[in-house]
């Protein structure tokens, strides 16, 4: 792997003299959610841009599924087909805009416009975590640009960021709350007591959920923008498959409860780690102390905290879903993309993009637990537990008993271990006979050890 540098890989803007541009002709792919609220910024700002770029932006052209589905956004002005590949082969077209989302047909529609030597922007994170290099590898050949601020924390600019301004430090963390779903729903088991089911019908009313909602649940879409954002910030490839994923469906009100009463919130983290030319990438269930600037993103926000070597730690917050934040993201990409137009630059793709990430394997990641455990009351029950940590090597940092009788509940936080010793331990601790069940397991992040 080369060395893990944020600029290794990344488009880097080369300006040249400024060119007569008439105008800057978009084709729009998908009007949903993204694509309509696109549309109309587009055209609410249109002089202001046309100000900005030196040459006025219009979408003149959009494909849909069902032409006659009743939409927020007026199409009149623009050809409307439900035939994306008519817009794609339209010459007089400069710019694709994909929002479409899912892998096929939109992989297949963003190659072929590159191929017809169109610049390209895409919300699409599943497709860039699993074949993003492919369509990276195919801009840079065809000479275009690809860009994809919005794939990862909807209007949140962050992509930008790591591939610009942090292009000479070395990025060593990444951590965030990328799944605005998911952060919603926690937030409203937390503060209202609703269910998970009554949070995601709401999330999903509200427009924030995929189309098949366990993309979100599940940590499908969290691993996928972990993967975006790991081979950004490290410029080495990582996709989805290489994400550690665990989503939010055994997390209980119980737990988020107990998580309270400790001074900790349960939040869906994305963790990426760059070590000893290695990634490890990571997205699951964690307690954050309620001192870390993570634990108070509510609702739908999403935030990614960044750990650089020269510039510490930074924190990147905003709204990570719906239709007007990730379509801000996704017009200035394409008022970027207007620029490199008129310029006659465009954004390059560095030599050596697509060399894999090496990953770490997850039995090695350094982790701390939270174990709730329900345990016979009786002598030398403690001790056996604390044996079996012990014999694992991994030290115990807290614990406390509930209740007394015959059952009680010992609560334990541990210090860091990799996971696999934990996981070793969990599968002894069952064995025990004083242990009648381990209640809950959580990984505890955002202390001074983690
Ligand atoms: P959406 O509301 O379901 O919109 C999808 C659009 O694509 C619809 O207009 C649909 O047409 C059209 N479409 C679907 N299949 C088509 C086909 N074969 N040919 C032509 N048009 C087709 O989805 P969205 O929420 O806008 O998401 C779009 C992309 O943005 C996805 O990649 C998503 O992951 C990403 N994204 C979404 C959000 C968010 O908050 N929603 C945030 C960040 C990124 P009809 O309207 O006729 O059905
Ligand atoms: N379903 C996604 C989320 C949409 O909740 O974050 C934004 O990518």
């Amino acid at each position: 792997m080369r060395p893990l540098l944020a600029h290794c890989i990344w488009p880097t803007v080369a300006r040249f003299s400024v060119h007569h541009v008439d105008g800057i002709r978009v084709g729009l792919l998908g009007c949903g959610v993204v694509g309509g609220a696109t549309l109309r910024i587009l055209r609410e700002h249109r002089d202001e841009l046309s100000a900005r770029v030196g040459a006025p932006i219009d979408v003149v052209s959009v494909a849909v599924r069902d032409v006659a589905r009743a939409r927020e956004v007026d199409l009149a002005g623009a050809t409307v087909t439900t035939e994306p590949a008519e817009v794609v082969g339209d010459p007089s077209i400069q710019v694709i805009v994909e929002a479409i989302g899912g892998v096929e047909p939109a992989r297949g529609l963003i190659l072929a416009a590159i191929a017809s030597g169109k610049h390209v922007v895409t919300a699409n994170k599943e497709l860039l975590a699993t074949g993003g290099a492919q369509l990276l590898e195919a801009a840079a050949a065809a000479g275009v640009d690809l860009l994809f601020e919005a794939a990862v924390g909807g209007g949140i600019p962050i992509i930008r960021p790591l591939r610009e301004s942090l292009a000479g430090d070395r990025v060593r963390r990444v951590m965030g709350i990328v799944n605005g779903t998911t952060n919603f729903i926690l937030t409203r088991m937390s503060e209202t007591g609703e269910s998970l089911a009554e949070a995601l019908a709401e999330a999903d009313r509200l427009g924030y959920t995929e189309a098949d909602p366990s993309a979100d649940i599940d940590g499908h879409d969290a691993a996928a923008k972990l993967a975006i954002l790991a081979t950004v910030a490290f410029g080495a490839t990582v996709v989805s498959g290489d994400v550690q994923r665990e989503g939010i469906s055994s997390v209980t009100a119980e737990d988020v409860s107990a998580a309270h009463e400790l001074g900790y919130e349960v939040k869906l983290l994305a963790v990426a780690e760059a070590d000893g030319g290695q990634v490890a990438a990571r997205v699951h269930p964690a307690m954050l102390p309620r001192t870390h600037p993570l634990a108070s993103v509510r609702d739908v926000f999403n935030a990614i905290f960044v750990e650089g070597d020269n510039v510490g730690e930074l924190m990147f917050l905003g709204r990570g879903a719906g239709g007007a934040p990730t379509a801000s993201a996704v017009a200035g990409d394409v008022v970027e993309i207007a620029r490199n137009i008129v310029s006659g630059g465009r954004s390059t793709i560095s030599a050596g993009y697509g060399t894999k990430a090496a990953i770490r394997p997850t039995a090695e990641a350094p982790v701390r637990y939270y174990v709730v455990l329900s345990v016979l009351d009786q002598p030398g029950v403690l001790a056996a537990v604390a044996s079996s940590f012990a014999r694992h090597d991994i030290s115990i940092a807290s614990v406390r008993q509930e209740g007394s009788g015959d059952q009680a509940t010992l609560v334990l936080i541990t210090h860091v271990a990799p996971e696999g010793r934990h996981r070793a331990t969990f599968d002894e601790l069952q064995s025990l006979d004083a242990v009648k069940e381990i209640a809950s397991t959580m990984r505890v992040e955002g202390t001074s050890e983690a």
